[in-house]
């Protein structure tokens, strides 16, 4: 062997282990992580838990029902163990539900708070620079809901908003931020935030967004005459740039004032694609001035009035913020 190669043979193992450098103080944010994961974890962990009580409820329960085929007396004991078995199961259950409860709540102290404010009222640290501000989540109204106009939105649509965030705005999305269990328990509390005005349990069946034709010229242009007959124009301006003669004035149901959308992004705050619209049309988006319109739209005019919309949307590429107005970059 060559000698220099050699020498590096024998050297190498004799060189010392750097000293593990001392770990860095942990970050609020990892700190935040982990609080989050520690909610989690308790979640499953109760649910686990939840899980094995109704089981060995259960067991017990067809071990007295085995019992009872031998003696009628034993029929008796088996009711009252099934019995049990229901009483366990449901105890397990409101178990599950209050760690739910707490992991929701501490959750949103953390992640929701500087925006939304501890008691959700949309009066946290950071509400002051938003624009739009942040939600008064105990209003009890939500904007994007899959149900008519004035019920509750459900947990799915909540969970939705949460996964997703509010494309431009700050309301940021937390699929990748935060586990399910959280996001799951945030969604919940996000109703029960609000269940002084409105019983989040008293579901009502969402509105069925049936599957869009494909646009057509003819389908866009018959929207365009839906658009213009609708008075839609008034508030979101000739080509929906959000420029309509009483956008200026429009203020939501706690009198602040709100952020037209500008339709010819190529997002929605609903949501991607021609669905979000049409859903958007049927339920209207409760506590902002954009009515509900569902059935004063004819059901010919629903999809092309959609599409029209989508038609609207111009993708802008990197020098995208040219098209926009002035006075929208100024904060
Ligand atoms: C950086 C500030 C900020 C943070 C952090 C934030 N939000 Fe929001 N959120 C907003 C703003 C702003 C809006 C209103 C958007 C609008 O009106 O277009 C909003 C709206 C909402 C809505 C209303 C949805 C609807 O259908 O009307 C819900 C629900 C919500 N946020 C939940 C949460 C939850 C849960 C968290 C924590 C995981 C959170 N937000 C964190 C800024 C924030
Ligand atoms: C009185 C004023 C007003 C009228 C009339 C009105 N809108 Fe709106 N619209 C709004 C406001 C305000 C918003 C934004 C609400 C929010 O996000 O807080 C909105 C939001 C929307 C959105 C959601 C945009 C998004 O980013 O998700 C769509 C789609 C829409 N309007 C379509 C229409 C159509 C179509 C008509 C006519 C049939 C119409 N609007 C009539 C005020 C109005």
């Amino acid at each position: 062997m060559h000698a220099f190669l050699a020498a590096l043979v024998v050297v190498a193992p004799a060189v010392p282990a750097a000293p593990a450098a001392p770990a860095p103080p942990a970050s609020p944010e990892a700190e935040e992580q982990a609080a989050a994961a520690a909610a989690a974890a308790r979640v499953e962990e109760a649910a686990a838990k939840a899980a094995a009580a109704a089981k060995a409820a259960g067991d017990a329960a067809s071990g007295a029902a085995a019992g009872a085929a031998a003696s009628s007396s034993a029929a008796s004991a088996a009711s009252q163990s099934s019995a049990l078995a229901g009483e366990a199961a449901e105890a397990a259950a409101a178990a599950l539900a209050t760690v739910r409860g707490a992991a929701g709540a501490e959750a949103f102290r953390v992640h929701c708070a500087p925006c939304h404010g501890r008691a959700g009222k949309g009066d946290g640290p950071a509400a002051r620079w938003l624009d739009p501000p942040a939600r008064d989540l105990t209003a009890g109204e939500l904007r994007w809901r899959s149900t008519p106009s004035g019920a509750p939105a459900t947990e799915a649509d909540v969970l939705r908003t949460i996964d997703e965030g509010v494309p431009g705005t700050s309301m940021p999305g937390w699929r990748r931020r935060l586990p399910a269990a959280v996001r799951e328990a945030l969604a919940r509390y996000v109703l029960e935030l609000g269940a002084a005005n409105f019983d989040p349990d008293d579901v009502e069946p969402p509105i069925a967004v049936p599957d869009p034709p494909a646009s057509t010229p003819a389908l866009v242009a018959q929207g365009g005459r839906a658009y213009a007959a609708l008075g839609c124009a008034a508030c979101h301006g000739p080509t929906g740039r959000g420029d309509g003669a009483s956008a200026p004035t429009l203020k939501d149901s706690r009198g602040r004032p709100v952020a037209m959308p500008d339709l010819s992004r190529p997002y929605a705050r609903a949501g991607d694609g021609p669905q979000a619209v049409y859903r958007t049309l049927m339920t209207g988006l409760d506590g902002s001035p954009m009515p509900e319109f569902g059935q004063a739209i004819k059901p010919g005019d629903r999809w092309p009035l959609a599409l029209y919309l989508m038609s609207l949307r111009v993708e802008r590429g990197p020098m995208g913020w040219l098209l926009d107005p002035l006075e929208e970059q100024i904060p």
